[in-house]
Formats: structure tokens, sequence, C-alpha cells
């Protein structure tokens, strides 16, 4: 079996961490996200992953010289233009000639989701496609997808207003499509899967959905990127990394809690890195304080400097000593 990932997007909501790097390259905890992704899928039977790309497809390549990523072996498809995800998931599908039922997998959503349950579910319905739902207190920020008693799809709302979204089960970013929906999707220009495919089918009462309130996260924006993270050492997930790598650094009288600290990051004398995350080679200098942020590969925060509330710092920003950043980016992406 074959599962197409999408890992095209620009990562907009991540700048500036996606400035240079694609977000699925983005480390979380000890691996790429996108070994995250794609770690699971081996034991389902699937045997080709087929990147879907388009931002800097090189990072992707490079990164796999083998073409093999968490034991499945990867084929690429790269679009000239973005063409959204219906329009990604054809291009892809064809690319690799895929001639039967396929995963599609949206490459920002770390899950513990049973695939097996999912692809059980999806040939008992015998419906063109089934959607992975997860429960959420707000479904106003997603594709909402009431159900009827034999999981059918009532229908499809993206992004409804909260009080009149139908249901608050979303749409949770894992499908199992058979080829013929592939035909549905105009292959001029970019479509969206959320907005056209799944609204049409729905519609036809070919789509399925399998409900599951296994972990789920879109890790899409700096708040629930670090929540993945402190999630994975909470022991929240299926597997707990260890939360500070072996060749990071913490002096003896740093305070280090509830963070993640990745290899070669360090956090000096006097210090504290609190419900935060330290990429590669970042560094907290003496006497200052990480709260509640991202701090960037080998990016600096000065001696006495304060870092809070939502900062995201890019690959080397440098944060002078004794200065304050309360919920800014650095630098500052449009
Ligand atoms: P933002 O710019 O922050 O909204 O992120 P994004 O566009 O990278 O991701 P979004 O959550 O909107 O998209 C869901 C998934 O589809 C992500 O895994 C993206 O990488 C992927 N994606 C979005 N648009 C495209 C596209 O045009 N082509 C491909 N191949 N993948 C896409």
């Amino acid at each position: 079996m074959r599962a197409v990932v999408l890992v095209g997007g620009f990562g907009t909501r991540l700048r500036p961490l996606t400035l240079g790097t694609p977000k699925q390259m983005l480390p979380v905890v000890d691996r790429p996200m996108i070994e995250w992704v794609v770690g699971r899928l081996a034991e389902h039977g699937v045997d080709e992953a087929v990147l879907a790309l388009g931002y800097r497809p090189d990072a992707f390549i490079e990164a796999y010289p083998d073409d093999e990523c968490a034991g499945v072996r990867l084929a690429y498809a790269v679009e000239d233009v973005p063409l959204d995800t219906a329009g990604a998931i054809r291009f892809a599908a064809r690319e690799a000639e895929v001639d039967e039922r396929f995963l599609v997998l949206n490459g920002d959503v770390l899950t513990d989701l049973d695939i097996g349950a999912l692809l059980d579910a999806h040939d008992a319905s015998g419906g063109a496609g089934t959607i992975h739902l997860h429960p959420v207190d707000d479904p106003s920020r997603y594709g909402v997808v009431p159900i009827d008693g034999d999981g059918r799809v009532l229908e499809f709302v993206e992004k409804p207003p909260r009080d009149s979204a139908p249901s608050n089960w979303i749409n949770a970013g894992t499908y199992v499509l058979e080829p013929e929906v592939l035909d549905l999707i105009d292959h001029e220009g970019p479509v969206s899967i959320e907005r056209v495919t799944f609204p049409a089918l729905a519609a036809e009462g070919k789509l399925f959905g399998f409900q599951s309130e296994t972990y789920w996260l879109d890790a899409g924006t700096p708040a629930t990127y670090l929540q993945a993270q402190l999630d994975l050492v909470d022991g929240h997930r299926a597997e707990t990394p260890p939360a500070i790598a072996a060749d990071a650094s913490v002096a003896d009288g740093a305070k280090v809690e509830h963070a993640v600290l990745m290899s070669g990051s360090s956090v000096a004398d006097g210090a504290s890195v609190i419900d935060s995350v330290l990429l590669p080679g970042a560094r907290v200098e003496s006497g200052a304080t990480v709260r509640d942020a991202i701090v960037g590969p080998h990016a600096v925060v000065g001696p006495d400097a304060v870092v809070e509330a939502g900062t995201v710092l890019g690959d080397g920003a440098v944060v002078a000593a004794g200065e304050v950043l309360t919920d800014a980016r650095r630098p500052e992406a449009d």
C-alpha cells in the first residue's frame, strides 16, 4: 500500500522557523516531524510514502539520501506551482501510479491513530473515502464532519461559526481514498480537498468518517509545535523520547523545568528554561529566562534577557543582554 504525505505547504504560521526549513523538517524532540508522521506506517503495511512536495523539496531529498524514512521507502512528487491539498494528492498519486486504495496523511498532524482500524472501517463501508475524525471543543477552525449511525458523512462544513457547527468531530487529516476519487479532482490548477472534493463526495453519500479519540494534534502553529514536544516528553504519546539530548548542556546553577533541550543546546548558570523548547545549538546565557517560548537553531538569548509568552526565535536570532521579548517573533516575518 502507498501513502501520499502532504508536505508542500509554506508553513507561514511557523515563521520564522520555516523561513529556511520546511515545516516537516523541523525537529520534534529528537527527530524531524516527518519521521513522527511516517513512523508507524510500516507496521500497517505501507511500503512507500509519496511525498507531495512544493516548498523547499531539496531539504527532504538531502535528508534521506537512501530514499528511506522511518522504515518506509520514499518517492517524491514535486509541484511546479502549489496545487493545494486535493491537487497535490492527485498529482502525487498519478506520479506514483497509484491504482489501489491508498492513505493520505497531512504532514503536520501528529497522532497515535490506529491506522489498521481506519483501513478496516474503510473496507467495511465500501465508500470512496474514509476520514479520521477527532473531537475538539471548538470546531470553528476546522472541517466539521457529522456522520450517521453507519459512519456515512452527512455534510462536510469547512470552518463554520462556532455556534452553528453541526458536530464537534473534525477532519483530523488522515484519509483512506479509492483511486476513483482522483478522477473527481480537476487537474487544472489548485483544488482544496476540504472545500471542494470532500463536500462533493459527501453530497453523493460516498464519504465515511472514522471517529477516534486517540492522541491527535495539528502541529502547524507555534503554540501547537511547542505543545507537540511537551506532550511527547510528558508521556502523552505511544513513545516517550528523552527531553534533554545527551549532548545538551545544563549548568549546575541553571533551572530547566518542563522543557525540551535538543542536541548541542545549552543553558548557562543562573538561567531558567520553563515550558519551552531549545532547538539544536540554541544557547541561553547566564541569568536569562525562557518561558513558554521556542528558541530556534543556534539562536542566542543573551545574559539576563527574558524571552516569554509564545515568543519564537528563528535560526541564529540574537536577543541582546537584558532585552525582554514577549509574544514576539525574531526576525519578524511577514
Ligand atoms: P500555513 O502556511 O501555516 O497555513 O501552513 P501550510 O500551508 O504549510 O499547511 P496547512 O496546514 O495549511 O496545509 C496542510 C498540509 O498540506 C500541510 O502538511 C502542508 O504541507 C500541505 N500543503 C498545503 N498546501 C499544499 C500544496 O499546495 N502542495 C502540497 N504538496 N502540500 C500542501
